[in-house]
């Protein structure tokens, strides 16, 4: 009994656990792109590990700050930069360094053309989302609730992300992931990011 009321009173007065996010490593993916150079890569996994410290700071110090403040607001809005940042990129380096088109086969290919009309329709419309001026990300987003399949566009990262659903295919249009290789031609950056797209991973995303 004495070790058990012990073992509560550590159990019920230590602070509040916080959950530090983990560096991922995607260094797999070096000398494995056609089109997407090593040293663009490399650039870009450091910009993500700095989405992950920050994510992780943040939640720290919203975690002892005064939650009566401005400055906490602020904060409070900032993570879901941060943190989006973070998972976006996590979701588009893994559904990088694939060799083979989605199989005609396959559940998501049949479900992509009769939501889209066809797979090469679905294809033109990625495209052209990716296309729109600005910077963020395009994703091929499912609702969960209905199955229904959206080519979508965010602002930065979490300006108009959907809620209630999966990101399935997501790619990177952000001025880092293409100026230094392809310049103003971000069509030419979207061809290569299309020929690299590993289907086995958005396959195992897609709810079926
Ligand atoms: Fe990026």
């Amino acid at each position: 009994m004495k070790k058990f009321l012990i073992a509560c009173f550590f159990l019920f007065s230590a602070p509040l656990l916080s959950h530090d996010y983990q560096i991922k490593d995607f260094s797999y993916l070096l000398g494995r792109l056609d089109g997407i150079d090593d040293s663009v890569l490399k650039m870009h996994f450091t910009l993500y590990q700095g989405y992950v410290k920050n994510t992780n700071a943040l939640a720290h110090s919203l975690q002892e700050m005064d939650d009566q403040t401005i400055a906490y607001g602020a904060l409070k809005r900032r993570f879901a930069w941060e943190y989006d940042g973070m998972v976006l990129h996590e979701l588009y380096f893994e559904n990088l360094g694939g060799k083979q088109g989605l199989s005609s086969k396959s559940l998501l290919y049949q479900k992509i053309a009769e939501n889209f009309g066809s797979f090469e329709k679905w294809r033109q419309n990625f495209f052209a989302t990716g296309m729109i001026r600005g910077i963020g990300w395009v994703i091929l987003f499912q609702d969960l609730a209905t199955g229904q399949l959206y080519n979508i566009w965010v602002d930065e990262h979490n300006i108009n992300l959907l809620a209630g659903g999966r990101p399935l295919l997501v790619m990177d249009v952000w001025e880092h992931a293409y100026i230094t290789e392809y310049g103003l031609n971000r069509g030419g950056y979207i061809e290569a990011f299309y020929k690299n797209i590993d289907w086995g991973v958005v396959n195992r995303r897609f709810s079926k």
